[in-house]
């Protein structure tokens, strides 16, 4: 591909994007963008200064002024998160308590603020699948192709639960459903960039779907938009 292109992708916590968007940046020689690593970044942070996201989001937007978070190419087809000059290490991201913690965060106008042009830049590392909640409505509203993947919340703390890490210790397959919904209802409900599909966007509702028949769909969809 000669031109740069942009593929969004919205969806539900545990719809299985991060898959697809892996897999399609994998097989166009893209660049793989998980916007919600971002996220994740802020609240570990915060958690990590003992700031309450819930009741302090003044002290979050106080840190953002000291914090920096850059972007870089891990030569792999991803992006490694520098914050504050140190890679962030990934696995410390997928915590049921990072995860609740960045929806919370992810509500701050001015958390928002700040990641926006952070999150348009990465435009500039080559054709990219960008993948969270507000990629087709906000962030690159211009993208190539644009995608809403979701999935019945059965379906989704199944495959949640299938995975390791994210899961707190003693977790069971209706706790991690009920947590699901909690952010999905934060995340479809806050007043700024809410999760909701953008009116252009193909959904893709993945029940009964392989990994790799979504990613034919999306493959299929973009090449039919970019008229490749
Ligand atoms: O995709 P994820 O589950 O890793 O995202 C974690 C949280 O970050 C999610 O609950 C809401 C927030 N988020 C967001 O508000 N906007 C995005 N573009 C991506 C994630």
């Amino acid at each position: 591909m000669s031109n740069l292109y942009q593929i969004a992708i919205d969806g539900p916590a545990a719809a299985g994007k991060s898959t697809v968007a892996k897999l399609t940046a994998k097989r166009l020689g893209a660049f793989y963008v998980n916007t919600g690593e971002m996220y994740r970044t802020i609240a570990w942070a915060s958690l990590k200064e003992g700031i309450d996201v819930v009741n302090a989001p003044e002290k979050v937007e106080a840190a953002l002024k000291r914090w920096t978070m850059t972007f870089q190419n891990d030569g792999k087809g991803e992006i490694d998160i520098i914050f504050n000059g140190h890679p962030v290490v990934k696995a410390e991201l997928r915590t049921a308590e990072v995860a609740m913690a960045s929806s919370n965060v992810a509500k701050i106008p001015a958390v928002r603020t700040w990641m926006l042009q952070k999150q348009r830049d990465c435009r500039l590392l080559g054709t990219i699948i960008m993948e969270g909640r507000d990629i087709c409505t906000v962030v690159l509203p211009d993208a190539t192709a644009k995608f809403f993947i979701t999935a019945t919340p059965e379906e989704r703390a199944r495959r949640r639960f299938a995975q390791s890490g994210e899961i707190a210790p003693g977790a069971t397959i209706q706790s991690v459903a009920a947590e699901i919904a909690e952010r999905d209802r934060q995340d479809e409900n806050r007043p700024i960039a809410p999760l909701k599909p953008s009116p252009d966007a193909t959904v893709i509702f993945t029940d009964g779907m392989t990994p790799e028949q979504v990613t034919d769909k999306v493959i299929a969809v973009f090449k039919e938009k970019a008229q490749l």
